[in-house]
């Protein structure tokens, strides 16, 4: 697993337990942001099985992708590098050309991995398919500081959960892979999860603890390496980021996981109507919310000398939720702001309609007038 504090090169995966919540978008209008910051970036599509960056970055899928490296020894990763229409912005396709591969085997995964681990840029971002199933659990635990995307709604809110959960797990049962007692133990957990009676880390580690003073306190060390960060897409109102909260706060006690939060993204037309554009909204719609809030998350990763690390200004927030909030608001009021001035623009049509039927009417009544008078 890459640190990301610990390295120049920083990789971000970007997952969703649920599916549709906006990952792909993010990761393509996210990409062309660092890279419009100067920064060296490529943005690989892992979402084996439902590939489809390159209809988000506007590109056509006619190179060779993932798929072709996965089924054929022959292909070097290398040759997978594509240029896109953006400056400092390069692409590896998914499995378009060469379907079937939502199902990898293990040694094929690594074989991916440890070429991806190879790759020289400033920013490695990946789009991950949806789920907590072992692909984007262990793609994402390439490094300590993936994306999690969610929005409000409560099915997303849970997946996202579920999926830290399983992330949490398979993290500790590789760092304890060679402790025979305390792997028996971690995989009884697993297998005995039944709805409702779920074990937390909480648990677990307490119970490590009790097994090996040491290993409990490993435990806990190991998780704090873990640094996932949330995302808010499609919001509606600064509202959203109350369940959020609530979400971060289940997360710190059952988990043992800290997370903070990059922003929040605004559910804008704009994003729809880029799209059938075929290109990244943060190109075609640059001035919109969407695009606004997606340059702000480019912007913290940027401004970052040790990502994950936040820099905050903690004299004006508390913490990077606090800061989403003012954010939000401030997003907000621009959104009213701008829907007022439409209004008022339709009123003042309206006057204006009214005026010119005025007028019109004082104009037949004057015809009419006319009319009459000249009758014999
Ligand atoms: N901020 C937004 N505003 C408006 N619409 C959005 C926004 N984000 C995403 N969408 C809509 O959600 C759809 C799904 O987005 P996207 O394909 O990025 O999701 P995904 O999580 O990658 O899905 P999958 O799980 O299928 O890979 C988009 O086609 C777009 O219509
Ligand atoms: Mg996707």
């Amino acid at each position: 697993m890459v640190i990301n504090e610990n390295v120049k090169r920083k990789i971000i995966p970007i997952a969703g337990g649920k599916g549709g919540v906006g990952k792909t978008l993010i990761a393509a209008n996210l990409a062309t942001e660092l890279a419009r910051n100067g920064k060296d970036t490529i943005v690989i599509d892992l979402d084996l099985g439902g590939s489809n960056l390159h209809t988000c970055l506007g590109m056509k899928n006619t190179g060779m992708g993932i798929g072709n490296f996965l089924s054929s020894r022959e292909v070097m990763f290398q040759d997978l590098i594509q240029p896109t229409p953006y400056k400092n912005l390069r692409f590896i396709a998914g499995d378009v050309l060469v379907s079937g591969l939502a199902n990898i085997q293990f040694s094929q995964k690594k074989r991916l991995l440890r070429n991806i681990l190879k790759l020289e840029a400033d920013y490695i971002l990946l789009d991950l398919g949806s789920g907590s199933n072992f692909n984007a659990i262990d793609f994402f635990l390439i490094s300590n500081s993936g994306f999690l995307v969610t929005t409000a709604q409560t099915t997303s809110v849970l997946n996202a959960y579920g999926f830290l959960k399983n992330l949490a797990f398979r993290f500790l049962i590789r760092a304890f892979n060679k402790h025979e007692e305390i792997s028996k133990y971690l995989r009884k957990v697993i297998k005995e999860r039944k709805p409702g009676s779920f074990v937390t880390i909480a648990e677990v580690v307490k119970k490590l603890r009790a097994i090996d003073l040491e290993n409990g306190k490993k435990a806990k060390k190991y998780m704090s390496i873990l640094k996932p960060k949330l995302i808010i897409n499609m919001a509606e109102s600064p509202d959203d980021l109350l369940v959020i909260e609530k979400l971060r706060d289940l997360i710190q006690s059952s988990l043992v996981l800290d997370v903070e939060c990059m922003g929040l993204i605004y559910s804008d037309d704009a994003v729809t109507k880029s799209l059938s554009n075929h290109q990244p909204f943060t190109v075609r719609e640059g001035e919109s919310i969407a695009a606004k809030d997606i340059e702000r998350i480019a912007l913290k990763i940027v401004q970052s000398g040790r990502f994950p690390d936040m820099p905050l200004d903690l004299n004006y927030y508390k913490d990077t939720f606090e800061l989403t909030q003012i954010e939000a608001k401030n997003d907000y009021e621009e959104i009213t702001s701008l829907s007022k001035s439409e209004d008022e623009i339709n009123i003042g049509d309206l006057l204006s309609i009214i005026s010119t039927q005025k007028k019109q009417i004082n104009e037949l009544k004057g015809t009419l007038r006319m009319l009459t008078m000249n009758r014999p």
